[in-house]
């Protein structure tokens, strides 16, 4: 007793000398996946992180990081580093991944200590990258505050020159992060406190890659591409000092390594010239073209795809095209959700297993759903040929309140950011921005005036104001949800407020969603979703009525394009989540629970239906 006293005391009087901080290690989740135990602790750096604004002086500081929980405020002091555990970077706290899998923490601290080459800060500036932070952050170099972010989906960047004192890899960056999940009405998509059996685990921190970067001084800030069907390109090429900088940009046929566009430019200033008989972007067919673009001194790669997203009327009701023809949307709902590591992939590879098995299947499009992905993922979708239906992250609103005025303001100016992050890539087709109700303001309809504004943004696009619920008339489309069975465009709907109306393309934003309880192997045994998996909207108790039933619900759906207006759909869903068992496959993504072969002559069939409402009886997928 005495002793330990003594322990104590001179514990309390001796200067202190950090604790080494507790080691990292992969934490077993509730249930894990082929890649848990070999993502390793930096899955992620070789992966360029934007790939439409590329430039050769990059460094991911993505890997081990230290964190801890925090009940004070942002601010000063700042903890000293490391920090008490170590943390994957990037990983949501409450993931196994993350080696803290930690519920309901809102306030914390990640910090890591980092260098930069000598010749970054010469004449050059660098920039620090976060690609997303869920929700607010607060960041710190060397003590000192940079930047600030509120917002859980998107990327943040500044510039921390003037900070990066030290020429070893002394400099330390602290992040306080703040994630009020379900006390604020924020944009999270299905992440919850209050977990039921569509509202799933939450994530909280640093979720997507941080990386550093070398710029020149004067440089290109942004880029904003298109090109559409005829050949046309609009080109904004942005500037940090906004003064008309002539630049030289370039289009290369990457098949043949021609250049197909050279073009003179200002800065700043829109211009639009025209590149001849360009091969045109399909989900068949997914060309792409380099773009190279030279400012003086900066350099940077992107890339662009020749192709027009449009609507207008087809066999007598308005549908979608894609380069001036009826083009039949369908795949499934995606929500990007890992038992092993909640909203990031554990790996590059597992992200891509998802969409191999939708292209697999022959579907020409996912409903990426109420989250946004890193960046990655978009440039696959890019390359594979899948169209995209890009949901805005809903709010969750509780206890029969709603959004306040500043709430909704900024969900405003989220959606936006989305758009504008997202615009470039050539896979987005749709933009959606209120998903069954959530979030939706219902006494007035902000949903008309968000259109316009995604509209104004990205004119090249078609918006799905309202998938499912309350539908007033705004947007492109008419899209109801029904489960199991579909109502694609016909003239009986189960909804208030969703008849059919020509003047919109008609789609099914969800359907299907028929479950079988998986092998306990396969199943994420956590409560509640075990105990709410009969809640999935139509629940087998074999594998036969199973298979039968999802013949029969591709069979009304092919049937419902060829008699009614369905121009689409979407398929509830790619992997089960939680407790959700009617996944193409199961959460673990061990067991391809569907009838891989059955799928693909069904869908085949669905757009042989299609291409004949299209008239000219040739395959649209
Ligand atoms: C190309 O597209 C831009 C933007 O939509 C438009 O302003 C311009 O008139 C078009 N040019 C041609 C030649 O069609
Ligand atoms: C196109 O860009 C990619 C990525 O930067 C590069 O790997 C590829 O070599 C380029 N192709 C051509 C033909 O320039
Ligand atoms: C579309 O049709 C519906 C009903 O037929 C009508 O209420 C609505 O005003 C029309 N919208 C437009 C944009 O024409
Ligand atoms: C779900 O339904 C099945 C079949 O009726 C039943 O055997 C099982 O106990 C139910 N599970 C739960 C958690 O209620």
């Amino acid at each position: 007793m005495i002793l330990l006293l003594v322990a104590l005391l001179l514990g309390a009087l001796l200067p202190s000398c950090a604790a080494a901080p507790e080691p990292y290690k992969v934490l077993k989740p509730p249930l894990d996946t082929p890649w848990t135990y070999c993502a390793g602790i930096k899955p992620w750096t070789a992966k360029y992180p934007r790939p439409q604004l590329r430039r050769a002086l990059w460094q991911s500081l993505d890997g081990i990081w230290t964190f801890q929980p925090t009940d004070g405020r942002d601010g000063q002091p700042l903890p000293s580093l490391p920090l008490k555990q170590e943390v994957l970077v990037p990983s949501c706290i409450e993931s196994g991944l993350s080696g803290v899998q930690a519920m309901g923490v809102t306030t914390m601290w990640f910090g890591t200590r980092f260098s930069v080459p000598p010749p970054w800060t010469s004449n050059r500036r660098v920039l620090l990258h976060f690609e997303a932070i869920d929700y607010e952050a607060t960041v710190y170099i060397n003590g000192a505050k940079v930047g600030s972010n509120r917002g859980g989906y998107t990327r943040f960047s500044m510039d921390i020159t003037d900070h990066v004192i030290h020429h070893d890899d002394s400099n330390e960056i602290h992040v306080y992060v703040f994630d009020p999940t379900d006390d604020w009405s924020i944009p999270q998509g299905k992440q919850t406190k209050r977990l039921s059996h569509i509202f799933y685990t939450p994530c909280t921190g640093i979720w997507q890659s941080v990386w550093l970067e070398s710029v020149p001084e004067q440089r290109i800030s942004d880029l904003d591409i298109t090109a559409d069907m005829t050949g046309n390109v609009t080109v904004t090429i942005h500037s940090n000092k906004k003064q008309g900088t002539p630049l030289e940009l370039s289009i290369i046929d990457t098949h043949t390594g021609k250049t197909v566009a050279a073009e003179q430019l200002i800065s700043d200033q829109t211009l639009s010239f025209t590149v001849d008989s360009p091969k045109l972007w399909t989900p068949d067919s997914p060309t792409l073209y380099n773009v190279t673009v030279k400012m003086g001194e900066d350099e940077v790669a992107s890339y662009t795809a020749f192709r027009t997203i449009s609507s207008g009327i087809v066999d007598g009701v308005k549908r979608p095209l894609l380069n001036g023809e009826f083009v039949f949307y369908f795949g499934p709902l995606d929500q990007g959700y890992w038992p092993d590591g909640i909203y990031t992939p554990p790996t590059p590879s597992a992200m891509l297993h998802d969409l191999e098995l939708v292209k697999r299947l022959g579907m020409n499009m996912v409903r990426k759903h109420i989250k946004v992905e890193p960046e990655v993922f978009y440039e696959a979708c890019d390359r594979m040929g899948l169209l995209v239906i890009q949901d805005m992250p809903s709010m969750r609103v509780f206890d029969n309140r709603r959004p306040s005025d500043v709430e909704q303001a900024e969900f405003g100016r989220q959606l936006e950011v989305m758009v504008r992050q997202l615009r470039n890539h050539p896979s987005i087709a749709v933009w959606v921005i209120y998903n069954e109700g959530w979030g939706q303001i219902t006494d007035h309809h902000p949903e008309f005036e968000l259109t316009e504004r995604v509209r104004a943004l990205d004119p090249t696009r078609l918006v799905d104001a309202v998938t499912g619920w309350h539908d007033h008339g705004a947007g492109d489309f008419h899209d109801n949800h029904h489960y199991a069975e579909p109502q694609c465009g016909t003239p009986w709907y189960s909804q208030p407020n969703t008849a059919y109306s020509p003047n919109r393309s008609a789609i099914q934003g969800e359907f299907g969603g028929i479950g079988l309880r998986p092998d306990n192997a396969n199943l994420w045994p956590l409560r509640p979703a075990v105990d709410t998996i009969n809640e999935t909207y139509e629940i087998h108790a074999g594998i036969e009525s199973y298979h039968y039933r999802a013949r029969t619900l591709l069979r009304l759906l092919r049937e419902q394009i060829e008699r009614y207006a369905c121009s689409g759909a979407v398929y509830t869903q790619t992997t089960d989540v939680e407790g959700e068992v009617n996944g193409l496959m199961t959460y673990d993504r061990r067991v391809v629970r569907i009838d891989e072969e059955a799928w693909r002559e069904d869908i085949r069939r669905l757009f042989e239906a299609a291409s004949k409402r299209r008239g000219d009886g040739s395959l649209v997928a």
